[in-house]
């Protein structure tokens, strides 16, 4: 059998990250569903372990640009949303509730969040963020993750206030497209690289050089990049994972991580 495409499946499949924005605003309707939606995603114990930070103030727009490894465009999104992993609210719910005093009474060891509690408030973030990002394609306005928000973590706590427990986890840029968006879509690696059956798989040598035919090469065939690369797969390891801003967002994480669990 196979399943006809329904309105769901469709915005699904067009999504493409959006990073050309017109600047007309988003309505107060439009903002409200996408928060509407973000809200409504799964959560943790039905805890929302997450804030988030809608960036109005075009001062903090242009700073992002800079901050997030100087991507202009953030600074021209008319909608930009922060999601913050957050345990603090929580902490201070069970501050104000005298949580720790009555588990002391009741000889009940207390505790600080810890690194569990970032990776689900994280996954309870990004939940939240996804929504929001289908949410607001299904109504004809496209959005741009930023990871590099994870950099810069001294700036961004000064910049939005943030305190010990609140964890950037996603920056997302809204808007409706500026001009007509071109049909073809970023192709995705084959699923048998990324589907497995019961057990993780590994590849060889050989399966591997297949990784990258979506992308009209083999992932080992010799090739000359401006950069030194001699293959694809050099290319991103040149371009990605020892890029000044893939250090950086290394050494902001792990001062995030000391402050978090420390
Ligand atoms: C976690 C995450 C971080 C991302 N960070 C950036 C970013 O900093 N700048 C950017 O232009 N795109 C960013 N993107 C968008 C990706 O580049 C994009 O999703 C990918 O190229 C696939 O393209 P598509 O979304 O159009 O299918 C990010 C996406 C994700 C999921």
């Amino acid at each position: 059998m196979t399943i006809r495409k329904n309105a769901t499946l469709r915005v699904i499949e067009k999504r493409r990250s959006l990073r050309m924005y017109a600047p007309t605003p988003l309505d107060p309707d439009e903002k409200e569903a996408i928060l509407h939606a973000a809200m409504r995603a799964p959560t943790a114990g039905a805890m929302m372990l997450y804030s988030i930070i809608e960036v109005q103030d075009q001062k903090l727009k242009d700073q992002l640009a800079d901050t997030c490894d100087n991507q202009p465009f953030i600074a021209t999104s008319p909608y930009v949303l922060l999601f913050l992993a957050d345990y603090q609210r929580w902490m201070d719910l069970y501050t104000h509730a005298g949580c720790e005093a009555r588990a002391a009474e009741l000889g009940i060891q207390t505790r600080s969040p810890s690194e569990g509690d970032l990776i689900l408030a994280l996954m309870d973030a990004l939940i939240a963020a996804q929504t929001a990002v289908i949410v607001a394609e299904s109504l004809g306005i496209g959005s741009c993750y930023i990871g590099d928000i994870t950099e810069n973590w001294e700036v961004h706590k000064e910049m939005f206030d943030l305190p010990r427990y609140a964890f950037p986890a996603a920056l997302l840029c809204f808007g409706r497209p500026a001009k007509k968006q071109p049909k073809k879509l970023v192709p995705r690696f084959d699923r048998k690289f990324i589907v497995y059956t019961d057990r993780y798989h590994r590849f060889s040598t050989e399966e591997l050089n297949d990784h990258h035919l979506p992308f009209g090469m083999h992932s080992f065939e010799q090739r000359e990049y401006q950069n030194g690369a001699q293959n694809v797969v050099q290319m991103n390891y040149l371009r990605k994972f020892t890029a000044d801003f893939s250090l950086e967002m290394t050494r902001s994480v792990r001062a995030m991580l000391k402050n978090w669990s420390e």
